[in-house]
């Protein structure tokens, strides 16, 4: 049984499509607790399936690297084989990355490497394309330049508003989220993906 802590800062439906997915004994996976950086209201699907919960808030330590140790030393309590970031809008510190690589993924609301960063649907929407789309990236040290795990475009419709595009964006992440724990679980192994060179440096 694949062990999983989860990451958030927000409503976390990511974190409910996992939570209702191991909720299938016959899922392969199963979160074992649930990690913030702030009061997230996603913190709540965590207390409805009875799943522990832990925040670490950032405005309480001096630096991120201090946060980042605190973060560690929770997430390690719960001797994890996968930690999820889903929704957590904050830069993990490279010695958090390091310690939990390859076994750190993260969801990104757009077709990486487009638009990265914290404003993925935003920034699609601005440059005016007709496609966006949803990705589960392996986490290192760059901002959402991991090796692309899986990914699906998401079309853009004319007059989509952040939230509209936003939410059609999300049951996709929720579908690739689930499917590529499930993967994990099953041996997709995230070293040969880390290992990947970026298309830009095999070509
Ligand atoms: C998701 O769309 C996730 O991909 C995004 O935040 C949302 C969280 O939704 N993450 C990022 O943008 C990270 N750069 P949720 O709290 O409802 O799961």
């Amino acid at each position: 049984m694949l062990k999983i802590v989860v990451l958030i800062s927000g409503t976390g439906s990511n974190l409910r499509a996992l939570l209702d997915a191991s909720a299938d004994a016959a899922y392969p996976a199963r979160v074992v607790a649930v990690g913030a950086d702030r009061e997230a209201p996603g913190l709540q699907h965590a207390e409805a399936y009875g799943i522990p919960s832990f925040t670490v808030p950032y405005g309480s330590y001096d630096s991120r690297a201090a946060w980042g140790d605190a973060l560690l030393e929770q997430i390690r309590v719960w001797e994890p084989d996968l930690v999820v970031l889903s929704g957590l809008m904050r830069l993990v510190p490279p010695k958090v990355v390091d310690a939990l690589a390859p076994n750190l993924i993260n969801t990104h609301p757009a077709y990486l490497p487009e638009f990265p960063g914290a404003h993925g649907v935003r920034d699609a929407i601005r440059a005016g394309v007709d496609q966006t789309g949803a990705s589960i990236i392996v986490v290192d040290n760059g901002v959402d330049q991991g090796p692309i795990i899986v990914q699906e475009r998401v079309p853009v419709l004319p007059g989509d508003t952040e939230h509209e595009l936003h939410e059609r964006i999300k049951p996709v992440e929720r579908r690739l989220l689930v499917q590529t724990v499930l993967d994990i679980a099953n041996g997709l192994d995230l070293t040969a993906l880390s290992t990947r060179l970026p298309a830009s440096i095999k070509e």
